[in-house]
């Protein structure tokens, strides 16, 4: 229905394209970061592409994710934009099947079950999979020998979407998921992942058959989840989980959060946390093993924190990990790099000036975008910069420890997830949506898991780090952008040592 809403004339530039409908689709899909570079210099920061008939002004800079990400609800809608890849996979009444303000009360009583008490019960539970991943995982062969002189290889694409799946798991998705994962979940989970592609999101409607497979998959993990909440409630069992955080929640109109809703979040964390997640270790250990000098300093820093007299290790803390400069710095880098997110979008519900002071045709004029257009605003863009960072494709953690540096400015106009300054409050409008830093995004959108994710991948890289050497002789590899999140093109194996301990 948005694609027959009749265009109005914006004059705000449009990339030139020779087909019609399908517009810049295949230079945008192939390399967004290449095809918005090469516009903004032909168009500046604003312009306007055809994407399989959707009309997308692009937003780029700080001032474009703030003009993106900090817009009023009334002006940009999440919903329009996602519904149709989101809900299929989600299930009904959840996030963006339902209006703004009550998402907002659900991203609220996700917070509830993101707790510091429940992170600080995490940490060890996170160290427990990861070792145990290095003791039965075929790929550590080598590592399981107990040999520390032989190299071995794995896929860190597969094996941290292993360990991404199952921290999280025996975490925030509770007991009853993380033993299922052996079993039926796993299949169930492949099923509905294989729904939440490019695919999807251009073409909801198409009768394929990963769309059978996936609604089957939506039911039956709906199901699941409806019978773990049952059964709970039955037992009058509470656990240190997401489940039983969202049980006790209720709506401001008094209402409890039904049990196909709590089952529908969860899948729904289930969904934003692994891919993204599982993509940032990824990235982060393959660009730490092309510097393995770099794992040492890491190495160093462990040893520094935690290490014993007698050579070991004692265990990490949630407030120890928080506090560790430069494995803080390798997970921000990673995703100033390589943000999961390249292009974050909303539908455009009513005619939008651009403010000057932004961005405008001419000194007396002014952009307007119209209704029925969406908006994109690019995290990497405005990470990638070369006005705001200095050798900006190259990864270098240390770039946050300089006071002075673009990273430590960039960090003063970023708010991070955790307190006050954050508002997601019914009708509140969030600040701190201006800064060329934004992987977590920005405004009411903003994610919910970010301290969640620090936890994570700081306790994976922690432990895989004091327990291999790791280097890869073919160099970090290429982006592939043709899936959701951006991946790493082959060749991707990383050799690594086991550590003399
Ligand atoms: C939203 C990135 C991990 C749950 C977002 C957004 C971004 C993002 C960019 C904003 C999307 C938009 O404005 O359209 C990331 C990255 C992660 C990560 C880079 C890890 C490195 C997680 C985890 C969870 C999670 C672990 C759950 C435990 C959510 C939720 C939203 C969100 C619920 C809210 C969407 C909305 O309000 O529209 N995330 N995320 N994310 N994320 Fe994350």
């Amino acid at each position: 229905r948005q694609l027959l809403v009749p265009r109005r004339k914006s004059d705000i530039p449009v990339v030139f394209h020779w087909l019609p409908i399908i517009g810049s689709a295949i230079e945008y899909g192939n390399n967004p970061l290449k095809f918005f570079l090469s516009c903004q210099e032909k168009y500046g920061d604003v312009f306007t592409f055809v994407l399989f008939g959707r009309h997308v002004t692009v937003a780029l800079g700080a001032k474009g994710n703030n003009f993106v990400l900090g817009g009023k609800s009334t002006a940009f809608g999440a919903e329009e934009a996602y519904q149709h890849l989101t809900t299929p996979v989600f299930g009904k009444d959840v996030v963006y099947d339902v209006p703004n303000h009550v998402f907002m009360e659900q991203k609220k009583f996700i917070k509830v079950g993101l707790t510091t008490d429940n992170f600080r019960k995490y940490v060890d539970m996170i160290v427990e999979e990861v070792e145990a991943f290095l003791e039965n995982d075929p790929a550590f062969e080598v590592y399981q020998t107990g040999d520390t002189t032989k190299w071995g290889q794995f896929d860190p694409l597969e094996a941290l979407a292993d360990i991404t799946i199952l921290t999280a798991s025996r975490t925030l998705q509770g007991k009853e998921i993380r033993s299922s994962l052996d079993k039926s979940f796993s299949k169930l989970y492949s099923d509905l992942d294989g729904g939440f592609t490019p695919v999807n999101f251009l073409f909801p409607n198409l009768p394929l058959e990963n769309y059978r497979k996936r609604d089957v998959a939506q039911r039956k993990m709906s199901e699941f989840y409806v019978d773990i909440i049952r059964k709970r409630k039955e037992g009058k069992q509470h656990e240190d989980d997401m489940i039983s955080a969202l049980m006790s929640q209720e709506y401001r109109s008094g209402s409890p959060l039904r049990d196909h809703e709590v089952a529908h979040l969860m899948i729904a964390l289930l969904m934003a946390g692994q891919h993204t997640s599982s993509i940032t270790s990824t990235w982060a250990l393959l660009n730490m093993a092309a510097k393995p000098g770099f794992v040492e300093a890491l190495y160093k820093e462990q040893v520094q924190y935690f290490g014993t007299a007698d050579g070991k290790f004692r265990s990490l803390t949630y407030e120890e990990l928080r506090a560790l400069p430069l494995l803080d710095a390798t997970i921000r880098e990673t995703l100033r790099l390589h943000p999961p997110i390249h292009s974050i979008m909303r539908y455009v519900r009513e005619d939008v000036p651009i403010p000057p002071t932004f961005a405008a045709p001419s000194k007396d004029g002014s952009y307007v975008v119209p209704k029925g257009n969406y908006v994109l605003a690019s995290p990497l863009v405005s990470q990638m910069d070369p006005k705001v960072w200095k050798k900006p494709s190259e990864w270098d953690p240390y770039r946050w420890s300089d006071p002075e540096g673009a990273a430590a400015q960039a960090l003063k106009t970023y708010v991070d997830g955790n307190g006050e300054k954050i508002d997601f409050g019914f009708g509140a409008v969030s600040k701190g949506t201006e800064s060329p830093y934004q992987p977590f995004g920005a405004g009411r959108h903003r994610c919910v898991g970010e301290q969640f994710a620090y936890l994570q991948l700081g306790t994976i890289l922690a432990t895989l780090v004091r327990k291999i050497e790791m280097r890869i002789p073919t160099g970090v590899p290429e982006n592939n952008y043709h899936t959701m999140i951006t991946m790493p093109k082959n060749p991707r194996h990383i050799h690594y040592r086991r550590r003399v301990s």
